[in-house]
Parts: structure tokens; sequence; C-alpha cells
């Protein structure tokens, strides 16, 4: 089994909260462990447990190839003496990211697929393309998606003693954003878009949020797309890590800051307010272009 304590609350120095009067804290999960971090362990834990309870023989998933889904359950994958499995959305001759030969270097089996392989693949909520071959298979969809990754998300609020007005979070499938909507109704919950054209979310998050209002999806500070950057980004990045003792990710934590500065900027935060970051880890993404 792979435990872990609760994560540290800190607050972030960053004079544009302090000029407008707002309190930034920043709730730690990337400390949760050196590669099942942030929100990975908090999607994975309760479906590594059901996949361990139905006695399954491999886990299966897909990403890309920076994809920290993928890392993660690699490594969980070995720790828990399961075999992993995963359909990559890459060229099998392209070298391999560090992200994917992390994933082989712990026994995951990797299979390359096309865009247009890969898009299909997208399409299928189950598994069921591959009965045969996978039949002892536990299926993760993209990114950990499901009823109990949010299940293991909201477990958040039980390590968050205090009132919070904003929750910021980055958002790939959705699953951290509904997770902390449910946990924290009582917080407007912003979830940062890592990517463009994510705007159609809004209406598939709905499906899984049926009673609350509380939440946003922000879709302005992708910086042109999934991992792609921009200087304003890296000079806040840089901004932050060098006031604080934190380091982030330029792929979702970030942009995460990136939408608050202008949110704070832009006077949507009152004063007096008190918002909460989720650091959702992702550290090893650093090492993307
Ligand atoms: C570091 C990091 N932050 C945030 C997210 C977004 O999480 P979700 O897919 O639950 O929206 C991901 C993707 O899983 C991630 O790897």
């Amino acid at each position: 089994m792979l435990t872990f304590q609760p994560s540290p609350i800190q607050s972030v120095i960053w004079p544009l909260a302090t000029q407008s009067g707002v309190t930034v804290d920043i709730k730690r999960d990337d400390l949760l462990h050196p590669v099942v971090s942030g929100n990975k362990w908090r999607k994975l834990q309760y479906l590594l447990d059901d996949a361990q309870a139905r006695g399954c023989a491999r886990l299966l998933s897909m990403g890309g190839s920076w994809s920290n889904h993928l890392h993660a359950l690699a490594y969980a994958g070995k720790k828990l003496g399961i075999e992993t499995e995963a359909f990559v959305r890459a060229h099998p001759e392209q070298e391999l990211t560090p992200t994917l030969r992390d994933c082989q270097r712990w026994g995951m089996t990797l299979h390359f697929k096309s865009r247009v392989e890969y898009a299909e693949l997208r399409k299928k909520t189950r598994w069921d393309a591959w009965q045969q071959r996978f039949a002892d298979s536990y299926w993760f969809s993209e990114g950990g998606f499901s009823l109990l990754a949010i299940q293991g998300v909201k477990d958040i609020a039980n390590e968050v003693q205090q009132h919070y007005d904003y929750i910021f979070v980055g958002c790939g499938s959705g699953a951290t954003l509904c997770g902390l909507v449910s946990a924290f109704p009582e917080s407007k919950v912003v979830g940062v878009a890592a990517f463009s054209g994510a705007e159609y979310l809004t209406e598939q998050l709905q499906v899984y949020l049926p009673q609350n209002t509380n939440w946003e999806l922000d879709t302005r500070h992708h910086c042109g797309g999934f991992a792609k950057t921009t200087d304003r980004l890296k000079h806040l990045q840089q901004e932050l890590e060098s006031g604080n003792r934190f380091l982030l990710d330029q792929v979702y934590n970030a942009k995460v800051f990136l939408a608050l500065h202008d949110w704070l900027s832009e006077g949507q935060i009152s004063s007096g307010s008190k918002v909460l970051v989720i650091h959702t880890g992702g550290l090893q993404g650093r090492q993307a272009p």
C-alpha cells in the first residue's frame, strides 16, 4: 500500500497579493510524494484500491508523452507489484521523453499511437476494444477521470480547517476541480484550464456538478496550449519561486498563478479575501521544453 501524511498549507509571499489586500495560501500537495505527488495521489488512491480488491493483473491507461498520470501510474504499479501498460500519443521512432523513460524503467509497457488512433481511443468510455488481450486489466481513463478519482480529491477538505473565499487549481480532465467544488461548497473554486479550447469542459463538468454553482473555469491562461509557455508565464514563475520555498511546473501550476495574477490585477477578488491555491505537483513537467 502507498500511504501519505496530510500536506502542509503555507503562506505565499507575493507583493501583488499584499497590495490587493488578499491573503494567498498554498496547499503543498506537491510534497505528498516525489513521484505520486499532488492530485495524482488524490486521484489514484481509490482506483488503485479498487484494482487491487478486484485482483486485476494489470493497470492500463493512456496519455501523452509528458503525462504526469502515466508517470505516477507506472510508479504505483511497480510499488504495488502490478503490471502496467499504456497507450501513448507519440511516434515510436521519436526519442522517448524523460517521462516515458521513467515509465519504461518502472516496467510500463508502452504502445505508441498516432494522433488519429489516439483520438479513436479517447471516444471509448470504458475499455472494450481489446477484450481478449486485456480482459484482466483495470482501465484508468485519460488523466484518471472517474468518480473514484473525484472521491479521492474530496478528501482534501479533511485537511483544510479554515474557510477560503476562493480555491484556485489547475484543470485538465476536470476531476480535481469536480472534487474540490463538491468538497468546498462555501468557496468559489476556479479551475484554470492548462490547454486551449477548454470551453466545452464547462458543459461536460456540469453533469458531475448538477447542484453546484460555486465554480468557474478560467480558459484565458493556457498560454497558447498544453505545455506551451510565454515570457510572461516564465517571469511570474521565477518571481514566485525566488520569493517562496516552492517550485512550480509551467504546464499546470504556474498557469494557475498567472490566472490568479490577472484576477487580482483586474480587481475580481475583493480586498480582505482569502485564497487557497492547490499545488497539484507535476514537477517532473519542468523537464518539458
Ligand atoms: C500537475 C497536474 N495538475 C493538474 C492537473 C489537472 O487535473 P485534472 O485532470 O483532474 O483536471 C493534472 C492532470 O492530471 C496534473 O498532472
